[in-house]
């Protein structure tokens, strides 16, 4: 990311935290945390201020990230920023490695140790937590949350909105549908369907997704 990165982040919780890192070794500075909850205005996080969304715009800074891990909360409060006029910006760590092919989408975040390799498609607003790896040609969709090491094969499609907890494993060339929820540490050994809970090895349907 370029170092005129100066940016808020939204949320002011673990996710938050971690996000904020990301920025700064990508060579960003992060201002401080955005929050809704006023309550929590004017406290510090992580050494950092915590003010409102009316206060951020009212910076005049440029770039918005959001570190919040919920996909509802996530997209709202993107959107919320580029109707204000921020700039969505991708981070990416400076330990993560990103092939030249692929291509990521405005607001995308991409951790420590996360491998994205060549020509994987990745959505708007995504989380591509520590260590994740998406493998070649796949397709990931608008605010998909990718948990810490989870591995998705060659040539996988996961639909918009979808969460793979953390170490999960989708075996190549499948297709998880959107707004799944694919538990951690699951193997995925076929393909899932719009809005399914799957959990365990081989996954198996559970229930309804987010
Ligand atoms: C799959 C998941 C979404 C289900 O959450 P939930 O709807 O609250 O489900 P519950 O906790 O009520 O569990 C339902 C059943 O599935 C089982 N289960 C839940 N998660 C499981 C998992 N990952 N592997 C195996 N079984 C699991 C529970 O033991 C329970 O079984 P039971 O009915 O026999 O008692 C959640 O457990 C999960 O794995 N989330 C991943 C979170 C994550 O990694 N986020 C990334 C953060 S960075």
């Amino acid at each position: 990311m370029t170092d005129a990165l100066r940016c808020w982040v939204h949320g002011a919780g673990g996710h938050a935290k971690v996000v904020a890192d990301v920025v700064r070794s990508a060579g960003g500075v992060v201002l401080g945390f955005v929050e809704d909850a006023r309550e929590r205005w004017g406290q510090q996080h992580a050494g950092l201020p915590i003010v409102s969304f009316e206060e951020a715009v009212a910076s005049g800074a440029r770039h918005f990230v959001s570190g919040v891990g919920g996909h509802l909360g996530r997209a709202q409060g993107l959107e919320r920023a580029r109707a204000a006029g921020f700039e969505l910006p991708v981070v990416v760590h400076a330990r993560a490695v990103v092939a030249p092919s692929a291509a990521l989408g405005a607001g995308t975040v991409v951790m420590a140790g996360a491998v994205i390799n060549p020509d994987a498609r990745v959505g708007l607003g995504v989380i591509v937590n520590t260590g994740a790896v998406v493998e070649h040609d796949n397709r990931v969709g608008d605010y998909v949350l990718l948990g810490p090491n989870v591995s998705l094969g060659g040539t996988v499609a996961v639909g918009a909105r979808t969460l793979v907890g953390v170490g999960a494993t989708v075996l190549p060339n499948l297709h998880v549908g959107a707004d799944v929820r694919v538990g951690g540490g699951a193997v995925v050994t076929r393909d899932v369907a719009d809005g399914l809970t799957v959990v365990g090895v081989p996954a198996r349907a559970v229930g309804s997704g987010a």
